[in-house]
């Protein structure tokens, strides 16, 4: 060592020269021990979405979700575009479709002495959230009460301009009643309903846990209608 170097390294003392100074054994150690380590950090830190989900996880209990989209037995609809609605009595529209057929199974029901009335059609989410939660209330109702003859807003075939409620003209009591399928109007649908393409939504017994509504009927008689009432008829044995 010469010139400038050594005149630096001579600043050092002896003593801090060799203190400094590691043995190749310890490098060695802590060479490996570092390598060592990264695979603890790499599990440690790995992205949350590169972890396994556990296979020995309980199954999370279905009992009270829906898995079908479904509340309170209800299936979703969303609002009939309202371009396509029409009306056919005073305060009464229903989808184009119904209305045609409709029209049709009025007019054959008259022929045969039978006077069917039409009670309501489509309904809006709006006036669906008043019949639901305001009755409710006024009823003093649990949810899965009113649920059982009403759908919540959002849920009901209503919705979709598809169903409707039919009576009796001659016996206005038996409106809204079970007690309308001792009616010959309730007789005549069961005859004639599917020749137009309506089908009874809620038997009796019904899989949606619904009760029994011999006035409510839905159209079914265009791709449309079947697949918005898709599930329901997958349910409804
Ligand atoms: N009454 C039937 C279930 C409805 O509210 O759509
Ligand atoms: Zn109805």
């Amino acid at each position: 060592m010469t010139g400038r170097f050594k005149e630096l390294r001579d600043d050092i003392p002896v003593a801090s020269r060799s203190v400094s100074r590691r043995p190749p054994l310890m490098k060695v150690f802590l060479f490996f021990g570092v390598i060592a380590l990264v695979p603890f950090f790499v599990i440690r830190y790995r992205p949350t979405s590169l972890m396994k989900v556990p296979l020995d996880l309980e199954p999370i209990s279905n009992e009270n979700v829906s898995l079908d989209g479904r509340l309170l037995g209800h299936f979703p609809y969303s609002e009939a575009d309202p371009t396509k609605l029409v009306s056919v009595y005073p305060g009464v529209r229903v989808h184009l479709d119904t209305a045609k057929a409709l029209n049709e199974m009025l007019s054959a029901a008259a022929l045969d002495g039978i006077s069917l009335s039409l009670l309501s059609g489509y309904r809006s989410h709006q006036l669906q959230k008043e019949i639901f939660f305001d009755v409710k209330s006024h009823r003093n109702q649990t949810a899965a009460q009113r649920a059982k003859v009403s759908a919540p807003p959002g849920y009901s075939e209503h919705s979709t301009g598809y169903a409707i409620d039919l009576g009796d003209a001659t016996r206005p009591e038996t409106h809204f009643r079970e007690e309308f399928h001792t009616t010959r109007a309730f007789k005549w649908l069961q005859r004639n309903a599917p020749r137009y393409h309506f089908t009874l939504s809620f038997p009796e017994g019904n899989h949606q846990g619904v009760s029994y509504e011999p006035w409510h009927w839905r159209f079914e008689g265009s791709a449309d209608a079947l697949r918005e009432f898709e599930k329901a008829r997958i349910h409804s044995h």
